[in-house]
């Protein structure tokens, strides 16, 4: 299994790029969800520390897989038609929009709401906003909202993924597999 994507199959940095990130994320749902849901207290801001250190590993892993998706081959589609070839690349790209969207917004949420954080207890998180109690709302809104359209999305990308998998037998799975 070779480091660089062929035009039949992903190489390895790509795959770690795309497990590392969907292991995160399904992490991150609920995590964020049990996060919100606690009374104030240390424990809710541990888990709030953890939430928003996952979620910029995500912003991180996005913006260098970007760049070394720019740089590479990129395997064939495997898509059967041009409808399907157009609704795959369209749910890929929103993914990729909502793996920005949702780290920005959280940053933008801790920053406006003026809390300080240290990622994984080491980094500080610079703030990007100065404290703003509306700005901080909208963020909220448009986290949450980030939060159900990628839910829908990976929804319809799993199912996609099956599919392929049992319906068309073809290597859509396997070719992004270690
Ligand atoms: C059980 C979970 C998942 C399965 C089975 C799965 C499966 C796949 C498969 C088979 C592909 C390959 C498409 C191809 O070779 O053309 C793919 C691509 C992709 N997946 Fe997933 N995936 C999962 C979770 C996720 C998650 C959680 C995300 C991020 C939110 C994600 C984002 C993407 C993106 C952006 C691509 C497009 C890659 C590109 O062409 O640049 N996937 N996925
Ligand atoms: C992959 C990235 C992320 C995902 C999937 C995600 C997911 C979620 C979910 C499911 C919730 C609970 C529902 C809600 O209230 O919206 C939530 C809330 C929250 N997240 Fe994230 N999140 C991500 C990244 C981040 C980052 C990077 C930060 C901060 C640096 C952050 C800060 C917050 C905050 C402050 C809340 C509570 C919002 C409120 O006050 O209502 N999130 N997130």
């Amino acid at each position: 299994m070779g480091l660089n994507n062929t035009s039949t199959e992903w190489g390895w940095l790509s795959k770690l790029f795309h497990w590392l990130t969907a292991a995160l994320i399904f992490i991150q749902i609920p995590l964020g969800f049990y996060a919100d849901s606690l009374k104030l207290s240390a424990w809710k801001i541990d888990v709030f520390v953890w939430h928003k250190s996952f979620g910029m590993l995500v912003f991180l892993l996005l913006v260098v897989r970007l760049l070394w998706r720019i740089k590479s081959t990129v395997p064939v589609s495997l898509a059967t038609s041009k409808l399907q070839k157009i609704l795959a690349s369209t749910v890929h790209a929103l993914l990729y929009a909502l793996m920005f969207a949702l780290p920005i917004s959280g940053w933008i949420i801790t920053s406006a709401a003026n809390l300080p954080v240290k990622l994984f207890w080491l980094i500080p998180l610079p703030a990007i906003t100065d404290p703003n109690s509306e700005l901080k709302a909208l963020a909220a809104e448009i986290h949450e909202l980030c939060v159900f359209a990628l839910i829908a999305l990976l929804a319809l990308h799993i199912a996609a993924a099956i599919r392929h998998q049992f319906v068309l037998a073809d290597s859509a799975i396997k070719r992004l597999w270690f």
